[in-house]
């Protein structure tokens, strides 16, 4: 068994958990610059008062501030891919690097010009940019003044931010991706789509504004991207929600699948062009009015996605019966009871390479569109040997048996996959909390969770071991 010779090897990261340098030549303050570190940074976003206490007093520490200062080491760091093989690099442009405001007229030139140098060192190793137009940030002004994409106001102002960067590096990057785990703004829907929920009541009319807003963002720049750059590949991405019913019960099936619809129905629309019959009902049923323009059917219809791409952790359990449902234990955002057939990662999730099998094959029979999996990773406490060495055996493990699904995916089940990059290739802020602790990286960096360290950049075991699967295109694992 092996991979298509084409198959794209590489590792992810975002903007805004990597690049640091908040504040330089011109950026302005974006949404994950005012979230501070813990389990809780989420959460502490959602009313508008800790937001502006947030901006105007910012006070304590805020990881994204410095984050492993991509922004400087962005050459060492790249090198490192090429010295592992990478074909391919996924990460983020920051909105609010090009647009301080989100809302300026013009754009910000040193922005551009950064981007301008990093996709210049990708190509110089021969690097695929794999690029991400909005990952979980935007300018903080995007949410004072409009609340973020509960508005429509965004809609124009992320089409002048697409077709600006479209056209600057058109030469540079081929490959493109919409907004980052779509879904994941029904269940944090500051860091989704820099939405503030004053009143719990109108969360879910919240969401779903949002979402429209961003899935006909998200169809005009699928629109000019196809413009700009005819031979550019454009995709949406997922957060994988692949759920087990906890019993063979009818009820608990219903659950599994009412819970899949919910978190890929948004993915629906961006690669069929259309909402589907279920949520339609839903929306008139619970009485909840989107925001639609008269155009916005046509423009869903005919923008739709050229791949699906989507980020893989674990899988949940649903049950209906409340003394399973209270015990819960995924750890992960989609909440659900915890699996007993699978162990779990430091921080509760729980690991499943069968369930990446499960989802390829899942998203392959829905859209019938070629797939990429553009994270996939174990967060975990490293240690730093005497000697410097991090031996990630359980990196290593966990990494093999997912690569080892996605073969099986391909070779038996005949699934159109493009590419396999891995979270964090390099050790970033976690998104979820904020720590540095939780590592996903071949390559190590020095910098706690208060944000001490050097920064230096260092090698572990899972590093090689990656080299060589890349090198064997998937055979030597
Ligand atoms: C995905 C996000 O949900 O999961 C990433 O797209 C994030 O931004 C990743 O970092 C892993 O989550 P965490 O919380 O461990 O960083």
């Amino acid at each position: 068994m092996s991979f298509p010779k084409y198959f794209l090897w590489g590792g992810a990261i975002a903007a805004h958990q990597a690049e640091g340098a908040y504040l330089e030549d011109g950026k302005g303050i974006s949404t994950c610059d005012v979230m501070h570190v813990g389990k809780g940074r989420i959460a502490e976003i959602m009313d508008a008062k800790a937001l502006r206490a947030n901006i105007e007093k910012p006070e304590g520490y805020f990881p994204e501030h410095k984050a492993v200062d991509f922004y400087h080491h962005y050459k060492e760091d790249i090198a490192l891919f090429a010295e592992m093989g990478f074909k391919v690099f996924r990460t983020s442009i920051s909105w609010a690097r090009i647009f301080p405001n989100g809302d300026d007229a013009a754009p910000n030139e040193r922005g551009l010009a950064f981007y301008d140098a990093l996709f210049d060192e990708c190509k110089k190793h021969g690097i695929e940019p794999l690029v991400t137009l909005s990952h979980w940030e935007m300018a903080v002004n995007l949410t004072t003044k409009y609340n973020g994409w509960a508005s429509r106001e965004l809609i124009p102002l992320f089409e002048h931010y697409t077709k600006t960067v479209f056209a600057r590096y058109k030469d540079k990057v081929r490959y493109w991706l919409t907004f980052n785990e779509i879904n994941m703004t029904f269940h944090v829907p500051f860091l989704g789509s820099g939405v503030i929920v004053d009143n719990p009541a109108e969360k879910e009319e919240l969401c779903y504004r949002a979402c429209h807003n961003q899935l006909v963002a998200s169809a005009l720049a699928v629109k000019a991207c196809r413009e700009i750059l005819p031979d550019a590949k454009i995709g949406c991405m997922v957060a994988s929600a692949i759920a087990y019913p906890y019993s063979c019960s009818p009820e608990d099936t219903w659950a599994k699948l009412d819970m899949e619809r919910k978190n890929y129905c948004l993915t629906d629309v961006q690669a069929r062009g259309y909402y589907p019959a279920w949520l339609k009902k839903y929306l008139a049923q619970e009485n909840i009015k989107l925001d639609i323009g008269a155009d916005d059917e046509k423009i869903l219809r005919e923008n739709t996605v050229d791949f699906v791409s989507f980020s893989y952790y674990s899988t949940s359990a649903v049950s209906t019966d409340p003394t399973v449902a209270g015990e819960k234990g995924t750890g992960n955002i989609f909440g659900g009871v915890k699996n007993p057939y699978l162990k779990s990662s430091e921080w509760g999730w729980q690991i499943d390479p069968l369930g990446l099998r499960v989802a390829l094959n899942f998203l392959y029979d829905r859209y019938q569109k070629p797939l990429f999996v553009v994270e996939n990773g174990l967060g975990a406490r490293d240690n730093v040997e005497a000697d410097g060495s991090v031996n990630d055996d359980y990196r290593i493990d966990y990494l093999r048996e997912h690569i080892k699904a996605m073969k099986a995916a391909i070779e038996v089940d005949g699934v159109e996959l493009w590419g396999y990059t891995t979270w964090g290739c390099i050790d970033i802020i976690s998104a979820s909390t904020g720590e540095m602790s939780k590592r996903y990286g071949f390559i190590y960096v020095d910098k706690d969770d208060d944000g001490n360290g050097t920064l230096k950049r260092s090698r572990k075991k899972s590093f090689a071991w990656y080299r060589d699967v890349i090198a064997s295109n998937g055979d030597k694992l």
